[in-house]
């Protein structure tokens, strides 16, 4: 029998066939078509609730904000606030799309290491949380374009190299992101000095997948070196297991250690902020594709009806995932390449990889497809964005619908 532990917490074999949120994948295949983008609704509540009772009951003055870049969906959206959770948006286009799931605006912080007048000018017209000041031109947007007194974090890069892919890796001496410690004291000097800033805290997000907690501590510790302010939000980046072998920390311990060193450093008098993504969605999405060709040439290749169009994390990060082939749960397995249907070689969803007997039509479940692969999805040949079909206790309904050809051509303009 296949290893279940990387699939949603709702899945079950159910003699050929799979249940996700009690909805058999066959059916929902039927239905929705292939690819589709499957979420146990289930999970990502308790998820929710998992990471707001680790905070507050630790740490009173917490608050979780989704980052809205991990599933930027108003359905995704809406739901995560329905447990409580605020927003983390980059941007006035997830600004927009919280709004539009009706997130409260003092829930949501803005980042952005590049934000445009626009951004800044949507995020004070609806009165938002936070903006994170990102550098000292944010500094000059906000005093050129705020009318009234604007509370903002700033971002500061602590210096932290983490061990994670480098594309991922956000606090290191030489990101793009946030100010250096050294230059600290100075953008905190000309905040004071501009009326219409409200300079309220700190902010340090060292990077994403990581999965040693030390990490977060040490970024706990390098704020603390600074001038102490009533705010703190120490960003999201918990990693998660994409393969059987790989281990996490849990989100308590994570938030445990986090919540210790901070109170150790700063007190508890203060306001905490964390802003998960991957760890809230991750592993309660799957993709859900049928095979379409078994080509046996220099190598195995098990093609599906998707690919880089839907997942791009191997072919930017070298992410490996662990493919099942439903029905076939106990067939020997043999080592192919599951790849994909577009027009480059790099596009394999996980090269060598062991796959039950797998043949034309059958159904494939990539786990843990949940965190920015709807995210990053893209038109490559002209292919069509896969649906999001939310899934729970047997009842599956369309978060987004399947891109179709019309929409492909809605922006032409000749
Ligand atoms: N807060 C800030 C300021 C961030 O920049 C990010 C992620 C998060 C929170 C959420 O981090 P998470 O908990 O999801 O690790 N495209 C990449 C991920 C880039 C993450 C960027 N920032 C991927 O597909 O892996």
């Amino acid at each position: 029998m296949p290893d279940l532990s990387l699939l949603p917490p709702s899945a079950a074999i159910e003699g050929e066939d799979l249940r996700i949120g009690g909805c058999l994948v066959s059916d929902l295949a039927q239905r929705f078509g292939t690819p589709a983008y499957l979420l146990d609704e289930g999970a990502l509540r308790a998820r929710s609730r998992e990471y707001l009772t680790a905070l507050t009951s630790r740490h009173q003055r917490g608050r979780v904000c989704f980052a809205v870049k991990a599933y930027p969906s108003v359905s995704m959206i809406k739901l995560l606030a329905s447990e409580g959770l605020g927003c983390d948006v980059v941007g006035a286009g997830e600004l927009r799309l919280a709004l539009a799931a009706g997130a409260s605006p003092a829930s949501i912080v803005m980042h952005g290491n590049a934000k445009s007048d626009q951004d800044i000018e949507s995020a004070l017209a609806a009165r938002i949380g936070y903006i994170v000041v990102d550098g000292f031109d944010d500094i000059d947007r906000i005093e050129k374009l705020a009318r009234e007194r604007t509370p903002v974090l700033l971002r500061v890069v602590p210096g932290i190299e983490s061990a994670t892919h480098a594309a991922l890796a956000t606090g290191g001496k030489q990101s793009k992101f946030g100010v250096p410690v050294e230059q600290v004291p100075e953008a905190i000097a000309r905040m004071r000095a501009t009326a219409t800033i409200d300079l309220q805290g700190l902010h340090a997000h060292i990077g994403s997948q990581i999965l040693t907690v030390e990490e977060f501590e040490a970024a706990v510790a390098a704020l603390a070196s600074l001038e102490r302010f009533g705010v703190y939000d120490f960003g999201g980046g918990l990693g998660v297991r994409y393969q059987p072998g790989d281990s996490a920390p849990s989100v308590d311990e994570y938030v445990g250690r986090l919540v210790g060193a901070a109170q150790r450093h700063l007190g508890t008098d203060i306001d905490i902020l964390l802003e998960p993504g991957r760890s809230i969605v991750a592993q309660a999405g799957v993709t859900l594709y049928r095979v379409v060709t078994v080509k046996r040439a220099g190598k195995l290749h098990v093609a599906v009806d998707g690919g880089m169009g839907d997942n791009l994390e191997p072919s930017l990060y070298g992410q490996r995932f662990a493919p099942l082939v439903v029905g076939r749960w106990d067939a020997e397995p043999v080592l192919a390449d599951l790849v994909g249907r577009h027009c480059e070689s790099g596009d394999v969803i996980t090269p060598d990889v062991p796959l039950a007997d797998p043949r034309i039509g059958d159904l494939v479940v990539v786990p843990v497809t949940g965190a920015y692969c709807f995210t990053m999805a893209n038109n490559y040949n002209a292919a069509l964005r896969p649906p999001v079909i939310y899934c729970d206790n047997g009842v599956a309904r369309v978060g987004v619908r399947r891109e179709t050809f019309d929409d492909l051509l809605a922006r032409e303009v000749s």
